[in-house]
């Protein structure tokens, strides 16, 4: 790196207090390894910076980000707690992505509380990339992972509130999601980049719907060469650019982050006609350490943490 950067960006470092928050439209460099992750995820990104700051692997601490917001009950878009489909059910998508361009996923898992582990599964003990629905399970079984009930008493009242009067709006957004898909993307300290996305996908969404999460290159894409992209928001928006590769190809051409993320979100807006009411986000992370994120609406945000700096930045938009 460059020794002005480097020394500027220690400066900053050492200036910055943990917790801060910021606004940026420019992508910005760490020193050393780091984890981000879509929207207020900082619980994830510290499970993921403790293997980090003992030189685990980023394969190691995307995994175990990722399945903080699983586990958790009161995030209603991923895993445990997540809001069901139409019928009900609570199906997860999932997957995960090493430098050496090794994935697993799963899609449309059902009753297995943490899909990040079992797409870590399909990735090392299977001949296969993806897996979904009931073979998914069943080879979760098989690998030890237990059955469990993932519809917590509130999501079924949701789910039966929405019953009473059931309508699919884009603009449900709001109402049934409320942060979205945790995408993680971490570099360690052996330069190795590694990334992980996890959800429930669109609370009473069709059944058998898989978005964006699950999928190589959509939801989430790594290459060791250049970094990588994960995206959270409307999947089926995401799917229709391959957003997290375009990401990443931008980046390879020689976009910034923040430039190749708002390029991917520029495609999707132009797709649409110039407008939209949906929300998509990108956040992306390249090999030098340098990251950012950039959403089609406002309010999105994603969380760093690095030896200097725990921080939620606020992304810009295109409206
Ligand atoms: N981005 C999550 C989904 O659309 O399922």
């Amino acid at each position: 790196m460059d020794r002005k950067k480097f020394l500027w960006t220690s400066l900053l470092g050492a200036l910055i207090p943990a917790g801060k928050f910021s606004f940026s439209g420019k992508s910005e460099q760490v020193v050393g390894p780091v984890v981000i992750s879509t929207w207020d995820n900082r619980k994830a990104n510290r499970a993921a910076w403790d293997i980090l700051s003992k030189a685990g692997t980023a394969l190691d601490a995307v995994e175990a980000g990722a399945r903080v917001p699983e586990a958790d009950p009161a995030d209603h878009s991923v895993g445990y707690g997540g809001y069901p489909d139409r019928t009900g059910k609570v199906t997860l998508d999932a997957c995960i992505m090493n430098e050496e361009s090794r994935c697993g996923s799963v899609a449309f898992l059902q009753d297995i509380k943490h899909p990040v582990s079992v797409a870590r599964k399909v990735l090392e003990s299977s001949p296969h990339v993806m897996l979904v629905g009931e073979g998914a399970r069943q080879f979760a079984m098989k690998q030890g992972f237990k059955k469990e009930n993932l519809l917590t008493d509130h999501a079924r009242e949701v789910w039966e509130s929405w019953k009473k009067n059931p309508e699919f709006p884009v603009t449900s957004w709001d109402k049934y999601i409320n942060h979205d898909t945790i995408g993680i993307l971490a570099l360690d300290e052996q330069g190795n980049l590694s990334g992980a996305c996890t959800t429930s996908g669109i609370g009473m969404k069709m059944h058998g719907r898989v978005g964006d999460s699950p999928l190589i290159g959509a939801g989430l894409f790594v290459d060791k060469e250049i970094g990588a992209a994960a995206a959270t928001g409307v999947g089926e928006e995401v799917i229709r650019v391959a957003g997290s590769h375009l990401v990443v190809e931008l980046m390879r051409h020689g976009s910034s982050p923040v430039e190749a993320c708002k390029q991917a979100v520029d495609r999707i807006v132009s797709n649409n006609g110039g407008q939209m009411e949906g929300q998509v986000g990108f956040l992306a992370l390249n090999k030098n350490g340098e990251y950012g994120g950039y959403s089609i609406q406002p309010g999105y945000s994603y969380a760093i943490r690095d030896m200097k700096t725990e921080e939620l930045v606020k992304s810009k938009s295109r409206f």
